[in-house]
């Protein structure tokens, strides 16, 4: 069973729910290699679990840049619980991988004085596995699960009541002798994390009593997330140069501290001192990060969208055919950052590839403007 104790290993071995897309694939259309692809992959890198990553996790709400909104939710009802001296409601956090939704439940712990055990979904395979974590939880304590849409059904199942009514029911002896028994236990609160929330069941979504989603960050939000990295790293850049990375991470603050550590290494070795926006424009050039962040995948998917489709509208099924990812990669990671910059549109009929998706591949945008000839 991985339970990791949020004082050592905080972030639980995700398997990225992802697909065999590491594997090459055709020549990508705009020529260049592939390999940049993992310097902009919102999960996290093997050694980015451990300590890496865990030194530039904001410990409190105020430091937590960003996500107005739910800081605002959950600074109220952490203040509201406080008062009334309960444990904070059930909390379901949703969003694409790395906007901070681990970071929160941590804080949220940390805020509310109390232990966060941590595990993930996946490892909770045997009834006794969430038994031995829920009987073992202090009052108040959070329990944080991450990628709660694969939960197993029996452990879902044993959720229910335990989230309802702090109780876990088990069933002693076999056949017509069996009986249930029902163990209390103490109030706490669980805190799920998902990339995919329509894949949780009503039942256990019902249950949460905050639902909450992350957003992709601004470009403001995210130089500040550079800025507040760097000084933990030491290592001197300017706002400007703190812009230069933030405009290509995706509105992801992983991506954006992944690839403050690439231009460090850069500055390093070239021995520029400070980081300005044209030497984090100049080293990031050289790692093949595109301008506006997108990644290999995104710019075949737009290309064959603009080359083989005329720009849209495609269904999901055939983006993925098309690209060989699959289609919940496509939905979960690929589709909401083109949204989000406004490369790609949703209509009824499928995706199309907007004017400025033409332009940033270099096609010319097509000319709606213009009667079609015959
Ligand atoms: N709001 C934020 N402010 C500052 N840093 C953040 C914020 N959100 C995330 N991060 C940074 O991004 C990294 C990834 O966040 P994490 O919580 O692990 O994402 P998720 O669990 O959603 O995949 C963390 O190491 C943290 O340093
Ligand atoms: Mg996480």
């Amino acid at each position: 069973m991985a339970i990791i104790s949020s004082k050592q290993f905080p972030e639980p071995t995700n398997p990225p729910a992802e697909s065999p897309s590491a594997a090459p694939k055709a020549t990508p259309a705009t020529g260049k290699d592939q390999s940049e692809n993992t310097l902009l992959k919102p999960n996290a890198e093997p050694e980015e679990q451990g300590n890496q990553e865990e030194q530039l996790r904001p410990q409190r709400l105020a430091e937590y840049l960003g996500q107005k909104d739910l800081k605002e939710v959950l600074g109220i009802a952490i203040q509201a619980s406080k008062v009334r001296n309960e444990s904070l409601d059930h909390l379901l956090l949703y969003g694409p991988p790395g906007l901070g939704k681990t970071t929160m439940a941590l804080i949220l712990a940390a805020e509310m004085g109390v232990n966060c055990k941590i595990t993930t979904a996946p490892a909770l395979e045997r009834p006794r596995d969430i038994m031995g974590l829920l009987v073992n939880l202090q009052r108040g304590d959070v329990l944080f699960i991450d990628e709660i849409h694969r939960l197993p059904r029996v452990t879902e199942e044993l959720l229910y009541p335990a989230m309802e009514d702090f109780r876990v029911d088990v069933t002693i002896g076999k056949g017509t002798g069996a009986r249930t028994r029902s163990i209390p236990l103490q109030p706490f609160t669980l805190v799920g994390a998902t990339t995919r929330v329509g894949a949780l069941t009503s039942p256990l979504r019902d249950r949460f009593g905050l639902i909450q989603r992350l957003r992709f960050y601004e470009l403001d939000e995210l130089t500040q997330i550079v800025l507040r990295t760097a000084k933990l790293l030491d290592t001197p850049v300017t706002d400007s140069g703190a812009t230069e990375i933030a405009r290509r991470s995706r509105g992801t603050p992983r991506i954006a501290n992944r690839l403050l550590r690439r231009v460090r290494d850069y500055v390093q070795v070239k021995k520029s001192g400070t980081i300005t926006a044209a030497i984090a424009a100049e080293a990031l050039e050289l790692y093949n990060v595109d301008p506006c962040g997108l990644d290999w995948t995104d710019r075949r998917l737009l290309s064959l969208m603009i080359e083989n489709f005329g720009g849209g509208p495609v269904g999901l099924d055939t983006m993925a055919a098309a690209t060989g990812e699959d289609t919940q990669t496509i939905e979960e990671v690929y589709e909401p950052y083109l949204l989000q910059i406004g490369y790609l549109n949703r209509t009824l009929r499928g995706r199309v590839v907007t004017a400025a998706g033409y332009r940033h591949l270099g096609y010319p945008p097509p000319n709606h403007q213009l009667p079609l000839l015959s």
